[in-house]
């Protein structure tokens, strides 16, 4: 609800949203032009959520809504009010241990400076979800909204065959 309709000097229009993120939910009140990306940043500690192009051509802000992937940079936190966001800090289990895509990507030096890996890791995530056993083509395919600026990509896509084999086991 707006607590100021107005726009007046009582101060910027809020909204009141309710956003679970990685399993707790977080109740802010919130500008309407507040991105979503933002939010998971600066309102709930996500970091790694990361901002690069936000135009949405890197990927570096991608997380789950819904279980789906979603670039966090293009749309505004009022629009997931309701929803349950995951981000790379959700996946690690609770007791610290990584997330078998976290693993491989460790395990293969897929990252060099780490800038575009959580979105590269929750758009592994997804493909792996909606294709347990991807083709080499079909992980470039799966992870071409992401862009990566270090690496030449080869390890990334090892690391996604590798966790796919872990995944399976
Ligand atoms: S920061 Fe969102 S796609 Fe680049
Ligand atoms: S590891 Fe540096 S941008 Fe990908």
């Amino acid at each position: 609800m707006s607590t100021d309709s107005t726009g007046s000097d009582d101060g910027p229009v809020t909204e009141e949203i309710t956003i679970t993120v990685n399993g707790t939910d977080v109740t802010a009140a919130v500008e309407p032009r507040l991105k979503l990306s933002d939010f998971l940043r600066y309102e709930c500690d996500q970091h790694g959520v990361r901002v690069g192009c936000e135009h949405g051509v890197c990927g570096a802000c991608t997380v789950q809504q819904d279980g789906r992937t979603v670039k966090s940079c293009l749309s505004y936190a009022v629009q997931a009010d309701g929803a349950e966001i995951e981000t790379v800090e959700g996946l690690a289990a609770e007791d610290g241990s990584l997330h078998p895509i976290q693993e491989a990507f460790h395990e293969t030096h897929a990252l060099q400076c780490g800038f575009c890996t959580s979105g590269f890791v929750m758009a592994a995530k997804e493909l792996l979800e909606e294709n347990p056993d991807p083709s080499r083509e079909e992980i470039e395919t799966g992870l071409a909204d992401n862009i990566c600026r270090c690496t030449g990509y080869q390890n990334i896509y090892e690391a996604v065959e590798r966790a796919a084999e872990r995944m399976e086991e």
